[in-house]
């Protein structure tokens, strides 16, 4: 008797053993102590015998049973122990990987010509402004006096937004920073009256403002999305000349040459009479001889002083936009514009 119970223990286990997975072991399980398992239909058989035989039989297959449930266990732990060895083999680290480093971080390079420009201007007592990208048509054009269906509005042919002005035209992206010329006086309007009724000698603006623009252009040396620096000094005489002083002073700062040449060639633009741009030329290094387009400038427009409130006999000067991109590809040697916009850290790292 004892020994047909040791033949199924013994086919238990060894189907047990078989079982390379859990649900390989569940099926063997089911054979022996199932619902219909070897097992449980002997337990069934008892049902029929004299209580004597019962008793002993019920206990054999008992212990038969125990046997079989104990190696299931054994199994199934064994199986259990596998598989987190298999999880952890797949999930382990290599800890002799690099580690991510957090490196330095540093100021784009048109932000750094942008500071230096400001350091420089301001040495020479130029004040720094700022002002909106979104412009309304009349601060753009118009008190530029450059009108609506003025030809020269196509020179700066930017992008609009879905939004009227009190004019019933369209904000639009500001082509240029020369709206600045006219904010920054109406910001100061006060100081220039009250000097006036006090009979002291009007206030000089001197000024620079610095920011984005946008214009419908792209290519390798446009983006519709590029930066500007206006300049503007009115006084009671500021003449060309002290342009071509100013601007030839802060040329050979910013390019730390002395021996750089400056070229103002005659120009137009609505906002300035005389207009010029100015072009320079670097005698040494991988430019040399080339002459290369800088800025835009003039003496200010009388229409244009007229705008910002104040009075053309007493405020006269010059303006000029200069393009702080451009002296940013000529100072590092870059030779795609669109290189500083897209942001790929390889390129911007080399400026930190
Ligand atoms: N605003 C002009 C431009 O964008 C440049 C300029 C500024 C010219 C000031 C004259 C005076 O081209």
């Amino acid at each position: 008797m004892t020994q047909e119970f040791d033949a199924i223990v013994a086919s238990a286990q060894a189907a047990f053993t078989e079982a390379r997975t859990p649900a390989d072991l569940e099926n063997a399980k089911a054979q022996y102590v199932g619902k219909s398992g070897r097992i449980t239909e002997l337990m069934k058989g008892l049902a029929a015998l004299p209580v004597d035989e019962k008793k002993s039989r019920g206990a054999a297959i008992n212990v038969a049973k125990q046997a079989i449930e104990a190696a299931l266990n054994e199994r199934r732990q064994a199986l259990a122990d596998a598989e987190l060895q298999t999880q952890l083999k797949a999930e382990a680290l290599d800890v002799s990987l690099p580690g991510r480093v957090r490196e330095p971080g540093g100021l784009h390079p048109v932000s750094l010509t942008l500071e230096r420009i400001e350091q420089i201007f301001a040495s020479m007592g130029f004040d720094v402004a700022d002002g909106p990208e979104v412009e309304s048509d009349w601060h753009s054009f118009t008190s530029l006096n450059n009108p609506p269906n003025h030809p020269a509005r196509s020179m700066q042919d930017t992008f609009y937004v879905d939004i009227d002005g009190d004019d019933g035209i369209p904000y639009n992206l500001r082509p240029h920073t020369s709206p600045m010329q006219v904010r920054f006086a109406h910001q100061h309007i006060k100081k220039y009256a009250e000097a006036v009724q006090r009979g002291e000698p009007m206030p000089e603006i001197r000024v620079i403002a610095p920011g984005r623009t946008y214009r419908v252009d792209s290519d390798a040396t446009h983006s519709p999305m590029f930066h500007q620096c206006e300049g503007l000094w009115l006084g009671e005489n500021v003449s060309f000349k002290d342009l071509k002083v100013v601007f030839t002073d802060f040329c050979r700062t910013f390019f730390e040459s002395d021996d750089l040449a400056l070229r103002f060639r005659p120009s137009f633009f609505p906002f300035t009479e005389p207009s010029a741009e100015i072009d320079i030329q670097f005698q040494s290094g991988p430019l040399a001889g080339k002459w290369l387009e800088v800025a835009g400038s003039g003496q200010v427009h009388p229409n244009v002083v007229r705008n910002m409130g104040l009075d053309p006999e007493k405020h006269i000067g010059f303006a000029f936009g200069m393009g702080p991109d451009r002296l940013t590809m000529l100072r590092y040697g870059v030779n795609d514009l669109r290189l500083f916009f897209e942001g790929d850290i390889r390129f911007l790292k080399q400026f930190r």
